[in-house]
């Protein structure tokens, strides 16, 4: 597992760092440290300065920071022109203009299929359990909200989407009956392709910091017994199924491949 630190780099946010190094159970940076002593202290640092929360390596040559941005350029250009309900996995959810269902997504990570859905008009609960993650996938919704003065789109979509820092198979085994869910959706890490250059660099830091979720068979069993309607399960395209069961049909692209486990027929 990552050593990593917290580096506050205005000092107006230093209630801000002081409450993540409480929380995180992380120190904050000596600022007089030399580079090389953090170098060699720390693989990552939790950087906190006016665009937010970011996580980068502290050997910046290797890969640049790891943030949420939901007002993005490439955010926003995948939200007005990525294909609506065309693209694989709203088809996969089964959202059209008819049904904008509710949806948990019980491996949050960054948000970012999560936001994909909610801009499609589902209603997210998003579930993270790694805190550093977590904290993360909370600054940028948070940015996003305050962002929404200035762009009522975007703050309507935030305004769908409800982050909950838990283990999901809490979250699923607590759930009372009447608030199951109509999907459930799950993107587990997968199991990490040690040579291939396709992993990106950001992405092996993302493996590091969360390490892999063996758990996710147990997962898939816990959803099928909570969805309404469908259990949702992205893998990688050459991925097994997970925990070997067979999903009713799968709708596989270039690299990724929705699993769907079809419970019910959706609402009309
Ligand atoms: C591959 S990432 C998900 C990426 C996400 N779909 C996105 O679009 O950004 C998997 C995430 O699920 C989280 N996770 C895995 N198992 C979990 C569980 N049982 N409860 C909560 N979070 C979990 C991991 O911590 C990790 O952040």
């Amino acid at each position: 597992m990552s050593t990593i630190v917290i580096n506050c780099k205005d000092s107006q946010l230093s209630d801000h760092a002081n409450q993540l190094a409480k929380d995180l159970g992380y120190p904050i940076l000596d600022g007089s440290l030399s580079v090389e002593a953090k170098q060699s202290m720390f693989q990552y640092e939790l950087v906190l300065d006016d665009q937010g929360l970011s996580l980068c390596p502290t050997n910046t040559k290797l890969h640049g920071a790891i943030r949420c941005d939901f007002g993005s350029a490439a955010n926003t250009h995948r939200r007005k022109h990525g294909g609506g309900n065309g693209q694989a996995i709203a088809k996969a959810i089964g959202v059209s203009g008819r049904f904008s269902p509710t949806v948990v997504d019980l491996t949050a990570g960054l948000g970012v299929d999560g936001f994909v859905l909610a801009s499609l008009g589902c209603s997210m609960t998003l579930i993270e359990r790694n805190k550093v993650v977590h904290c993360l996938l909370n600054d940028g919704l948070e940015r996003a909200r305050q962002a929404a003065s200035m762009d009522t789109a975007l703050g309507s979509i935030v305004g769908r989407i409800n982050l909950v820092g838990q283990d999901s198979s809490e979250f699923l085994i607590l759930l009372p009956p009447k608030e199951r869910p109509d999907i459930v959706y799950l993107d587990p890490m997968f199991p990490e392709r040690k040579k291939s250059a396709k992993v990106k660099k950001e992405m092996q830091a993302f493996h590091s910091i969360v390490g892999s979720d063996d758990d996710s068979a147990d997962l898939l069993a816990l959803a099928l017994a909570q969805a309404k309607y469908r259990v949702v399960v992205k893998r990688s395209v050459s991925a097994e199924w997970l925990g070997g069961l067979k999903p009713s049909y799968s709708l596989t692209g270039k690299s990724t491949r929705f699993d769907v486990f079809a419970l019910n027929k959706l609402p009309s």
